[in-house]
């Protein structure tokens, strides 16, 4: 066959299996967003007409919040919700979705104002580097995307008096390494931060982001909400994305031994992605104005070493090694992390409902399909 054919053919295999892995996607994110929408109830309808303004559109949680506006467009609202996804592609992908005219998709860096000249509803700030091998790469972008970026936003936030939510994308890496005494960890906590850590970058930027927000509570009556997540995954994280549960699936999928750092016995708590999407939009629409929330799944608190042992039940030949911290990841991990979910409770009626390895086995038969999970 000459060059030229088996270059397309090779193209033409590379579209099919992108097609395929696509296609299965979607029954796994149709199922997902089924689930947020009906947890949801009427309060979706609140989106009706309105236009959301979503940072950090391109990256794992935007895509999701895309997704979820897309279905409401298609088949919940009569009067469509507008949505203007902004994302400078640092770490996000390029792949917009299926289309939806009525969203629109700008390459814009947060660090400078953007010049939207439409009424904004809902503002939700998710622009950020969050995965720890990449804000050691890129410390100062990091803290321009939580600082600067969300004092921009807050700005755009003051002009538009018919702003109904402004949502600030924090992190549970707040509380730093907290005492035993605070975990399960409430948002009264203050933390146990360094500022001049290796993980500094990323948890003093969005203690600072958290700060500004509430000041234009404070002063100019802006009706911000913050959420502290606390470790979401699921299907559409990539799998360069670093972070620990696409990475031990990338190793196990290709049957390299699942490296765990140092002795495998610092903990998490993960939460599936659809649980948490319910979360955030239950606090961007009915959380306290000026006040922070945790969102997270407290029942699924585990060693490494014992999620390294669950990917070795659910992947057949996966296996695991405890090994040094590599250069490329921050020194000083915190020990323990677990939320308390009693205001997210009580204040939205927030609850999770996918357990770890119901999500695990979600992400994994997600990931089996994608293409970039295979070496
Ligand atoms: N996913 C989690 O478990 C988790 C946990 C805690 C906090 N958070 C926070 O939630 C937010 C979203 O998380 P994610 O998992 O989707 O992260 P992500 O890295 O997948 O996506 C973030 C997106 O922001 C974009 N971005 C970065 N800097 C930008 C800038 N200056 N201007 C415009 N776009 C920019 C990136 O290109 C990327 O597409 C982040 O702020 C993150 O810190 C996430």
């Amino acid at each position: 066959m000459p060059p030229h054919i088996q270059r397309a053919v090779k193209v033409w295999k590379i579209y099919l299996t992108g097609y395929t892995a696509h296609t299965r996607m979607s029954s796994i994110l149709k199922e997902d967003i089924a689930a947020i929408t009906t947890k949801l109830g009427r309060d979706v309808h609140r989106f009706a007409g309105k236009t959301v303004l979503i940072s950090g559109g391109a990256g794992f949680l935007g895509r999701y919040f895309l997704a979820f506006f897309r279905h409401l467009n298609a088949s919940v609202l009569k009067e469509k919700v507008r949505v203007i996804s902004v994302d400078n592609y640092i770490t996000g992908s390029q792949e917009t979705g299926e289309h939806d005219p009525n969203i629109s998709h700008v390459w814009a860096d947060v660090v400078h104002p953007l010049p939207v000249r439409e009424d904004i509803h809902y503002i939700i700030h998710a622009a950020g580097i969050a995965s720890p091998v990449y804000y050691m790469k890129y410390p100062l972008e990091t803290i321009e995307s939580a600082v600067t970026g969300v004092k921009n936003l807050l700005e755009l936030a003051r002009k538009n008096k018919g702003l109904e939510g402004f949502l600030f994308f924090s992190s549970s890496e707040i509380y730093g390494d907290p005492s035993p005494m605070a975990v399960p960890t409430p948002e009264t906590y203050h933390g146990y931060v360094s500022s001049v850590g290796p993980r500094a970058c990323y948890d003093e930027s969005k203690r600072l982001g958290e700060t500004i927000t509430t000041i234009y509570h404070q002063l100019y009556k802006v009706p911000t909400v913050v959420v502290r997540p606390f470790n979401v995954y699921g299907p559409g994280m990539g799998h360069a994305d670093r972070r620990v549960i696409p990475m031990f699936a990338y190793q196990a999928l290709n049957k390299n031994p699942i490296p765990v750092h140092g002795d495998g016995r610092q903990t998490r708590t993960f939460c599936y992605i659809s649980d948490a999407i319910t979360g955030f939009l239950q606090v961007l629409l009915n959380g306290k104005r000026g006040e922070a929330y945790n969102i997270g799944n407290p029942d699924s608190e585990i060693a490494m070493k014992d999620l390294a042992q669950v990917f070795t039940e659910l992947v057949p030949g996966a296996s695991f090694q405890t090994i040094s911290y590599p250069d490329t990841y921050p020194a000083g991990e915190p020990q323990r992390r677990c939320p308390d979910l009693r205001k997210a409770r009580s204040h939205v009626g927030y609850s999770h409902s996918v357990g770890l390895r119901d999500g695990l086995k979600r992400f994994i038969a997600w990931a089996e399909t994608e293409p970039g999970y295979r070496a």
